[in-house]
């Protein structure tokens, strides 16, 4: 059950020869996790993201949901039932914050009153102050555009979120707060994400597994954040999630049954969750 990844590859053709954007992945993403993507820019995570609702088409290799081959499903139909928050928050421009929530249930048939309804619910779910209902996308702050964004993908209440850079676009305090915001959600919630990052403390403190992609689309390491940061697989993680040269000094302490990842100046980056748990 969850997303799978069986050795997708997808290429694209560029004139003279052919990028590989993803090159041979497997992956599973099981149900009610969160498996962050962390590589940088051009290592085939949004290619990789848009594969799962069918945006992208994979040049070999095949995307299973709970066990069934994506390109069994209707494009249009899966679209609408797996939640996607694109970087820069994807909203409607012309249409008030309250109906870019509702959209796509309108869409699936719900009637538009109990549709704004159920959206007024999850505004107050992702922390929206009510009042901001009846704005336009452009009169929000970019922190409010992403949570916008987020209750919007809820909306269909999906069973799979995709999320790529959702919290790129704001500051590192407000960045924070929607982090932990996603943290009591999917405590809530218990979707199953694929989040994008190139953030390596994000990915750490939201990832129930953390997958590091080089160019190319290669996967260099997975594994738990713990177990990334106990024993990177090579220079490239090392210096990539800063164990190399102090620079991050992260470390980790058990207390009880929760293990707790510190930095350099004692301050707590994260809590990670048991083993096994949820
Ligand atoms: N439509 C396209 N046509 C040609 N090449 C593409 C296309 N989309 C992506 N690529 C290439 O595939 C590679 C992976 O792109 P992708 O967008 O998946 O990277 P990414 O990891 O999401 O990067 P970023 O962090 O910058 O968003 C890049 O080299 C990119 O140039
Ligand atoms: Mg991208």
């Amino acid at each position: 059950m969850g997303i799978e990844f069986r050795s997708v590859r997808k290429t694209y053709a560029d004139g003279r020869g052919e990028t590989v954007a993803v090159d041979d992945v497997s992956l599973i993403v099981p149900s009610h996790r969160t498996v962050v993507l962390l590589g940088s820019s051009g290592s085939g995570k949004t290619t990789l993201l848009r594969m799962v609702n069918r945006m992208v088409d994979p040049t070999s290799g095949a995307v299973l949901i709970d066990d069934e081959d994506v390109r069994d499903k209707d494009p249009v139909r899966l679209r609408r039932g797996v939640g996607y928050v694109m970087q820069q928050a994807g909203l409607l421009p012309h249409v008030r914050v309250i109906d870019n929530i509702a959209t796509v249930p309108v869409l699936n048939g719900v009637a538009r009153k109990q549709a704004r309804e159920h959206a007024a619910e999850l505004m107050q779910t992702v922390g929206l102050d009510a009042r901001l209902a009846n704005r336009y996308p452009s009169q929000l702050s970019g922190g409010q555009q992403q949570r916008v964004g987020v209750a919007r993908a809820l909306a269909a209440d999906p069973n799979i979120l995709l999320m790529d850079e959702p919290f790129g676009a704001v500051d590192p305090i407000v960045r924070r707060e929607l982090q932990h915001e996603l943290l009591r959600l999917q405590q809530e919630l218990g979707k199953t994400i694929l989040f994008v990052t190139h953030d390596v403390d994000e990915a750490f403190l939201l990832g129930d597994e953390v997958v590091i992609l080089a160019t190319g689309g290669r996967v260099v390491q997975r594994g738990t954040p713990a177990e990334i940061l106990a024993a990177p697989a090579d220079d490239f993680v090392a210096d990539f999630v800063g164990v190399a040269g102090g620079k991050r000094e992260l470390t980790l302490r058990t207390s009880g049954d929760s293990t707790v990842v510190v930095d350099g100046s004692g301050r707590v980056q994260g809590v990670l969750r048991a083993e096994g748990g949820g």
